[in-house]
């Protein structure tokens, strides 16, 4: 299967298909010399193959995990481009999940004023979310993306199979965001979960949660109106990633509680629960609603006390309402 996804200046493809690693090469099409960017707990299997494929690439492993998306890494990364003597007739090709593409992407679009880059997303997450709509960039510090850039990939590459080594809670988080494209737009991807044969699907939930992302991002590719869409469940969500800090959730385990907290529909609700539930992730936050308030305060979403809170009452009708904070502590 493959989406082409527009911008404002052209197009890329997205390639979904069983085995697509294996047709890397041919698949992104590469200018020039090749710079791999892959972290450590990517395993051999899949570095190793693309590696066979472009065997005069240079390479350059990133310590897995959020603490390599910092403007230190940044700083290693784009050097050791330099001693390479890539140019900006080369491509950067990112192998890993949204850390490594995140990262990158913001290398290949500063480096040199940007240069040609491929995505080849290697989990759930990345595969059904992150690796389209062109946003790239490091965190500083605790405040996560607040450096960055939006730099289209030239092709995106998604071959479900290298999900097989994948640990099973990395998927079922990354899930959650293709649970969220379901409720926001499309009710057919929601009913695939709410089936027993979801986790024979991949490439059907891959392509259906990205569709709904690019058609969302292609009306609106510097987030002003319809993008915000793609926030549900986010606005309590990354409130809660930040009250627990790294280590006790990740991110789309928030994200599964944060679509808990803005469902008012009691049917979409129970329905919601039952999904979450088999997928093995949280419904219910016990975060200290205070605390969660003055986090929400802080967010740079929030405007003089009001916020752009999305809502949905059934699978597919996601829609923006803006909220005042005190409404939304009586969520918690
Ligand atoms: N650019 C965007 O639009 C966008 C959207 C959502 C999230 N993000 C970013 O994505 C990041 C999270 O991405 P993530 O959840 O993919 O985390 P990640 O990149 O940290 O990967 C999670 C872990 O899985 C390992 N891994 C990756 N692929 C594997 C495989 N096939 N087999 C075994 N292990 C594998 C990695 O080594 C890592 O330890 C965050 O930094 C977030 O801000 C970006
Ligand atoms: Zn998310």
């Amino acid at each position: 299967m493959t989406l082409e996804i527009k911008t404002g200046h052209g197009s890329y493809p997205v390639y979904i298909e069983r085995g697509a690693l294996r047709r890397a090469a041919e698949l992104a099409d590469a200018e020039g010399r090749v710079f791999i960017v892959t972290d450590s707990g990517i395993p051999a299997v899949w570095t190793d193959c693309l590696r066979q494929q472009f065997p005069d690439a240079d390479v350059f492993v990133i310590p897995q995990g959020e603490g390599s998306k910092n403007l230190e890494v940044y700083k290693e990364l784009v050097s050791d481009m330099l001693d390479c003597g890539i140019s900006r007739r080369d491509t950067v090709i990112a192998l890993g999940g949204g850390v490594a593409g995140d990262l990158a992407g913001f290398a290949a679009a500063t480096y040199m004023r940007g240069l040609r880059f491929v995505n080849i997303p290697t989990t759930v997450l990345s595969q059904v979310d992150s690796s389209i709509g062109g946003k790239t960039g490091v965190d500083l510090e605790d405040t996560k993306n607040i450096i960055g850039a939006f730099w289209q990939p030239s092709a995106v590459i998604i071959d479900p199979d290298v999900l097989s080594t994948l640990p099973e809670r990395q998927t079922n988080a990354g899930l959650a965001e293709a649970v969220k494209a379901g409720i926001i737009r499309d009710p057919d991807l929601f009913a695939i979960f709410e089936s027993d044969s979801f986790r024979d699907r991949p490439e059907e939930i891959i392509y259906r949660a990205l569709k709904v992302k690019k058609d969302i991002v292609e009306a609106d590719e510097r987030e002003s109106g319809e993008r915000k869409l793609l926030n549900f469940g986010h606005t309590f969500g990354h409130a809660y990633e930040s009250y627990y800090g790294l280590g006790r959730y990740l991110h789309g385990e928030c994200v599964a509680m944060g679509m808990m907290t803005v469902i008012d529909d009691p049917q979409l609700k129970e329905r919601l629960r039952a999904v979450l539930e088999k997928l093995g992730l949280p419904t219910h936050c016990d975060a200290d609603p205070d605390r969660i308030m003055e986090l929400m305060r802080s967010d740079k979403k929030a405007d003089h006390g009001v916020i752009d809170l999305v809502m949905a009452d059934e699978p597919g009708k996601g829609y923006i309402r803006r909220t005042s904070l005190e409404e939304l502590r009586g969520r918690l």
